[in-house]
């Protein structure tokens, strides 16, 4: 395992294994007014269960046990979520529905999950920020949960498995068309081996005649705790708000920094739109469900 060596004369062993994972969800989530107003997009069901379910299963299949969520306003139902709900559990217990009791008791028991509150939406690099205090001993996962990815391996695996390889910082990432790249982080790169590139340089939302290709940075990241000292100083970039593309940059120049093109499906549920769509695409490959959409769509036709 290489062994990096910073430019300050620090040097930093990549950790065997990543054990901690950040979700930035304290976001306002405009997109989706007005059920943002009172209700956490993270909360909307993707089918059988919340959205940020899905994160959080990928993150403890990848090996994570400490989960951080950094947290807002309108997000408590998040905590109440993933925390035991003592008297729906007796309830249950008590009319002999055991297998609905087994699965809303898992619910609780599925990680070790810490909560910070971000008490202004600055932006997703300052929601990082927040998580410094539990995450400063070693490299970190960083999932945002509105990239829903399936997959055969977890996708933040697949992510862990180059960083232990060849050490540093490793996001996901994904080709799109050039006429998308304004909505994403878009790196500029070189291809090291079969799907994985080595970053040289990123840009936030650039124009399309701008974007320096046309990889773009999806929601999942191992990174460094070098980063927190570049994000700390809070340089406030495109919007006003704490970049953490702007972070990364600068770490670039410290660190290697690896692009993965993930192996698996994503969709994305931060929009109205992506999020019914998702749900249409995963009911429609549930057996019990496939039947039921399908009539919807036949009888709509057929109108
Ligand atoms: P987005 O850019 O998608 O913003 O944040 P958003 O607020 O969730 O949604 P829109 O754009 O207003 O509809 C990317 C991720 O960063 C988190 C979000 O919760 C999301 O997971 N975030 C963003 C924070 O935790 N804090 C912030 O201040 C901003």
């Amino acid at each position: 395992m290489k062994e990096v060596v910073l430019k300050n004369g620090l040097s930093m062993k990549p950790n065997a294994v990543v054990t901690k994972c950040l979700f930035p969800v304290a976001g306002l989530g405009t997109r989706f007014l007005p059920v943002t107003k009172e209700i956490a997009k993270e909360m909307l069901p993707l089918v059988d269960r919340p959205v940020i379910s899905y994160g959080v299963e990928e993150a403890i299949e990848s090996g994570c046990r400490d989960i951080i969520m950094i947290t807002g306003r309108t997000k408590r139902s998040i905590e109440d979520y993933f925390d035991s709900s003592f008297e729906l559990e007796s309830i249950l217990r008590d009319r002999g529905k055991m297998e609905l009791y087994e699965k809303i008791h898992s619910i609780s028991e599925m990680a070790n999950i810490l909560y910070v509150r971000q008490r202004e939406p600055l932006g997703l690099g300052h929601a990082v920020l927040c998580g410094e205090p539990f995450c400063r001993d070693g490299y970190f996962g960083v999932i945002l949960p509105d990239d829903v990815f399936v997959s055969d391996v977890a996708v933040l695996k697949q992510l862990i498995e180059v960083h232990r390889r060849l050490g540093g910082s490793v996001v996901a990432l994904e080709e799109i068309p050039r006429s998308e790249v304004s909505r994403y982080g878009i790196v500029k790169s070189r291809i090291e081996s079969d799907g994985v590139h080595r970053i040289i340089d990123m840009v936030e939302k650039p124009s399309p005649e701008e974007a320096p290709g046309n990889f773009a940075i999806m929601g999942r990241y191992i990174l460094s705790p070098a980063i927190f000292p570049l994000l700390a100083e809070g340089r406030a970039g495109a919007g006003g708000e704490i970049q953490l593309t702007d972070a990364m940059k600068r770490l670039l120049e410290t660190e290697p920094m690896w692009g993965l093109v993930y192996r698996g499906r994503r969709f994305d549920c931060g929009t109205q739109k992506g999020w019914l769509a998702a749900n249409i695409q995963l009911a429609l490959e549930d057996a019990d469900l496939n039947p039921v959409i399908l009539d919807i769509v036949n009888a709509f036709k057929e109108r």
